[in-house]
């Protein structure tokens, strides 16, 4: 039995990482942090100051004037930058999603964010959480490789795209997936060991419900 778990959710785009992190959060108190959202951050700020996909060397001279800080909201950690939250529509708008894969392929963004990330479990402890469930691209293979629980979402990307289309956000699914699947660092991939799991003919609760399961077989 573990006193604090730590799980690590990774997955393609819209595989429903998020909604079921959310909802697995809330039922066992951890923290929810997605590290989506750091990257989609990251990209808001260098767009703000006039950056583009293609000027790499401008974007690393940038990183180390961008500071880091986090806004613990309910359950969730945001990222401050600069003292700032980004707003929820400007992270999650079309230019960012356009940008996001391309900023999140240069080593040093995810250098940036490397360290950060791992810190979020003693922001987690230090609040009194019961454990920390981070979602996102590498956190599974990379970020968290010794986490108690670590699961890939899947689901079939027509399905993906679907999901996307009915929340009225435009976003090319299969083209984030390519880019991140293909970038030489930390690319998108099912970790060894990982636990595999189809979402494409579940439903959000079905999700958590299997999840929630392995969750309180760790737990004891
Ligand atoms: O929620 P959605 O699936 O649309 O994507 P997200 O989780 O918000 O992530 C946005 C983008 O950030 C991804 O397409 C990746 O390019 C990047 N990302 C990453 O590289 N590594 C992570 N751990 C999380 C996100
Ligand atoms: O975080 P990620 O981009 O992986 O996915 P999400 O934002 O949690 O989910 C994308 C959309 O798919 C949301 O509207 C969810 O309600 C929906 N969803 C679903 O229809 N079935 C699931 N099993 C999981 C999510």
């Amino acid at each position: 039995m573990s006193s604090f778990l730590l799980v690590a959710i990774d997955g393609g785009a819209a595989s429903g990482k998020s909604s079921t992190s959310r909802a697995l959060s809330e039922r066992f108190n951890f923290l929810h942090v997605d590290t989506g959202s750091y990257y989609r951050a990251i990209t808001a700020e260098l767009l703000r100051r006039g950056l583009r996909v293609d000027q790499v060397d401008e974007v690393k001279a940038a990183l180390p004037s961008i500071t880091l800080g986090t806004r613990v909201e309910g359950r969730a950690a945001r990222m401050e930058i600069g003292g700032r939250l980004a707003p929820e529509a400007e992270i999650r708008g079309p230019e960012v999603t356009a940008a996001v894969s391309h900023f999140a392929a240069i080593p040093e963004v995810r250098t940036a964010l490397l360290t950060y990330q791992r810190g979020q479990a003693d922001v987690a402890r230090s609040h009194g959480f019961r454990g920390l469930i981070m979602e996102g691209r590498d956190i599974g293979s990379i970020i968290f490789p010794n986490a108690d629980l670590r699961l890939f979402l899947h689901a079939d990307v027509e399905a993906r795209a679907k999901r996307r289309e009915l929340e009225g956000r435009a976003d090319a699914v299969a083209e984030r997936d390519r880019m991140d699947a293909s970038r030489k660092t930390a690319p998108l991939v099912l970790a060894s060991g990982a636990i595999d799991i189809d979402s494409t003919y579940l439903n959000l609760e079905q999700v958590v419900e299997k999840i929630a399961g392995l969750i309180t077989e760790k737990i004891g």
